[in-house]
């Protein structure tokens, strides 16, 4: 009988929060801090042929620092260490950080950075994500060639039989998915204290203290470093990559000048500059029966990784293991390439390349059905694949819930929804009702055996009844702490009012692995509960108590009220086989599940489309925490219903954000959201906490298609890119008349 495991526990950060003693990186000043501000490039592709101080402005107490003057190595390390942390000579986006100042006000330091003047001179960019690659201006080389290629991946499945070929009908589809802005809450920040012993102090907003750790070690060349995370408003990926750059810079600026130094992004700075959501074009060709049975599956993705490699391989990857959708197939070949353009670098986001990839495949389902006169639902239903089918890597799937989330949310949708009222001012055709839906399947956690050689890390402190839980996963608003604190609790038979979790700080704490890729509750989560049951087994070997006896029994039995201490390290069952060369075997330990209908009207006069009711059905394997992870699901599905029709990210023609205010990047609001009925799947995943499985990203991967479904059913207009904005509806309505 489970105790603690399925309560709506009340978040563990949720008092701090909403009363507002919860300290964000802005709400601490120590004595003598300094704000620093970036000097950014103007230029998409140019040499920096002069940095130079305005001499009219007031230069006293403030500090200017270009790349000469970094502390150490001119890098933010990660994957191939190509990303300089300051220019050098060279522009390679718009917004690319060129010098850095620090001055004792905000205002000082930001007026400051306005009058650093930098003169250019232009090159030619490479902007056209088609064209990228083999491009006569290079900004990356890769395979021994200056080919714009950041990464490929290919999954090939021959069929086990020649397939007879007769009767199949080949369809053919393109589909184009844009840039997609994070808009975390709470914006960038960081702070640098410089230590005692000539190291760092980095407190801030971030994913993963230790990816911050492992740049600035391997910029300055020691580990005399610290990284502590500071209440976070939010990341959805983009808090992954990108706070080692801004690390980085206050970590310049405080060795510099001794002193602290603040950087907290203003908006319109953390929308030009940050990293965005990879935008893709997907080809698809299919061979299909005439009952519209997958035969035949090809694929071909292309991503954006902007100037800069970031985690765009990582993206590419799981675009393409994702690219065959939760179908079967005898034969699928997926390619993929990563390309460079002179962008500002797109990263991790929520999805991390699976909701590109499933507009496009949910997209190319339809269009089987259009073309074949079928209903989409049976069409998927058909083709759905279940336990011991294989999947493009021919990985024998176990645990699947592709057939419960499709009936789920079919029967929970009830039509009757009240008609819009007509919009005024219209040509009086109103409103037009729709229904969509889309299916699909997310892999949870590292790709391949990244967990196996990761080796994350959980420590358990034992102190008179209480447990400290020690782990270097951060709670960035997804109440991992709260996750946590229950399945602790659960594991140990204890009141969860005796759990706490120790503050993220990479001294303190053991590296769990970053907190990406719904990892955090399924694997990190894991460790947890191993933790627990290794915390319980020193005390019964300290007490000599019984495999029946409580731990609370075991506490009382104990003589000593010295602190205990133990540490779990994630093994490998050995269970995943996994070829990461030729992509075969297990690419994930296994996947998530889910199925969105979202009901809708669209205004045929202006394009606009009201949503109005959304149901989803997604397998989470054991929900922790059900109010926790409905808020995960309703959350994901909302900002995927902003990528369907709102959010478009205006560049300029240095390709800059032009639209950088929360005033005109539109994302849906409260207001927005329509009814949302969210039914919880549980088929246990064997290797997770009590059987729990990701959810922080499958919410995000099928909602787009499902409007586009619905927007084709109500109105006859076919979109097969997006955002789906009033202006592309209405065109694709005028286009069908
Ligand atoms: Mo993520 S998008 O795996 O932070």
């Amino acid at each position: 009988m489970l105790r603690v495991i399925g309560q709506n526990l009340p978040r563990a950060d949720g008092v701090a929060k909403v009363t507002g003693s919860a300290r964000y990186v802005d709400d601490i000043r120590p004595e003598g801090c300094l704000y620093g501000a970036t000097v950014r490039s103007a230029r998409a592709h140019a040499r920096v042929t002069a940095v130079t101080r305005d001499p009219q402005f007031d230069w006293s107490g403030v500090t200017l620092l270009t790349a000469a003057d970094l502390p150490g190595i001119n890098v933010i390390h990660l994957m191939t260490n190509d990303q300089p942390a300051l220019a050098d000579g060279l522009v390679r986006h718009a917004t690319e950080a060129i010098a850095l100042v620090a001055a004792d006000s905000r205002d000082r330091a930001l007026a400051a950075a306005r009058h650093v003047r930098v003169t250019y001179e232009d090159l030619p960019p490479v902007f056209d994500l088609e064209t990228a690659e083999g491009s006569d201006t290079v900004i990356y080389s890769s395979e021994g060639e200056a080919n714009n290629v950041f990464s490929r991946v290919e999954v090939h499945r021959e069929p086990e039989a020649p397939i007879d070929k007769r009767g199949l009908r080949v369809i053919e589809g393109t589909y184009r998915v844009g840039l997609q802005e994070q808009l975390y809450i709470e914006p960038q920040g960081m702070l640098a204290v410089p230590r005692e012993d000539g190291g760092i102090t980095i407190i801030g907003s971030m994913q993963c203290p230790f990816y911050i750790f492992k740049a600035l070690q391997h910029m300055l060349g020691h580990d005399r470093i610290n990284v502590v995370q500071a209440a976070t408003g939010g990341g959805f990926g983009g808090k992954e990559e990108y706070p080692s750059m801004l690390a980085a810079h206050a970590t310049a600026l405080a060795l510099r000048t001794g002193k602290p130094v603040k950087m907290v992004y203003r908006r319109d700075e953390d929308l030009r500059a940050t990293t965005k959501r990879h935008p893709a074009v997907v080809r698809l060709r299919s061979a299909v029966t005439p009952e519209g049975i997958l035969r035949r599956w090809d694929a071909h993705v292309i991503v954006d990784g902007g100037a800069y490699n970031t985690l765009t391989p990582v993206v590419l990857s799981r675009a393409v293991l994702h690219l065959s959708g939760p179908y079967r197939c005898d034969e699928v070949h997926l390619r993929g390439v990563a390309v460079a353009t002179h962008t500002p670098p797109n990263g991790a986001f929520r999805g991390f390349g699976a909701p590109q990839a499933f507009f496009g495949v949910e997209r190319h389902m339809d269009r089987i059905a259009r073309e074949l006169g079928l209903d989409p639902a049976e069409v998927r239903r058909r083709n759905l694949v279940t336990d011991g089918d294989l999947s493009c890597t021919g990985q024998v799937l176990a645990g699947t819930a592709g057939f419960p989330v499709l009936a789920a949310p079919l029967q929970a949708a009830r039509p009757e929804i009240p008609p819009a009222s007509p919009p005024p001012g219209g040509s009086g055709a109103g409103w037009k009702r729709g229904r969509g839906m889309a299916l699909v399947f997310h892999g949870c956690g590292f790709t391949g055996n990244g967990e196996a050689w990761l080796k994350g890390r959980v420590g358990m402190v034992l102190r008179g009844d209480r447990v400290r839980v020690l782990s270097g996963s951060t709670d960035i608003g997804q109440a991992s702490e709260t996750t946590f604190i229950q399945i602790a609790a659960e594991e140990l038979g204890i009141d969860p009012s005796r759990v706490t979790l120790d503050e993220r700080d990479t001294d303190r704490v053991p590296d769990s692995g970053p907190t990406v890729a719904s990892r955090t509750c399924m694997v990190v989560g894991g460790c947890v509960q191993k933790a627990a049951r290794m915390l319980r087994d020193a005390v019964s070997a300290e007490t000599g108590g019984g495999a029946d006896a409580t731990f609370d029994d075991l506490l009382a039995a104990r003589t000593s009220d010295a602190e205990l201490a133990v540490e779990y390290q994630y093994t490998d069952d050995g269970s995943l086989t996994w070829d990461g060369d030729n992509y075969r075997g297990d690419a994930y330990p296994t996947y998530g599940w889910s199925c969105a209908v979202v009901d809708l009207d669209v205004d045929t006069d202006t394009g606009e489309v009201l949503y109005r009711r959304f149901v989803s059905a997604t397998d989470v394997g054991k929900a922790i925490n059900p109010a926790v992870v409905a808020g995960q699901i309703e959350g994901g599905s909302i900002q995927a219903l902003g990528y369907a029709t709102a959010e478009e990210v205006v560049l300029d023609d240095q390709r800059c954000m032009r639209n950088d205010r929360m005033t005109n990047y539109i994302i849906p609001t409260a207001a927005d959201a329509p009814e949302m009925v969210t039914v919880l799947v549980e088929v246990p995943y064997v290797g997770g906490p009590f059987g729990a499985k990701g959810v922080g990203e499958i919410p995000m991967d099928g909602p787009a298609a499902a409007v586009a479904q619905a927007i084709e059913q109500a109105t006859g207009a076919v979109l097969d890119q997006l955002p789906m904005t009033p202006e592309r509806v209405l065109a694709a309505l005028e286009g069908r008349a």
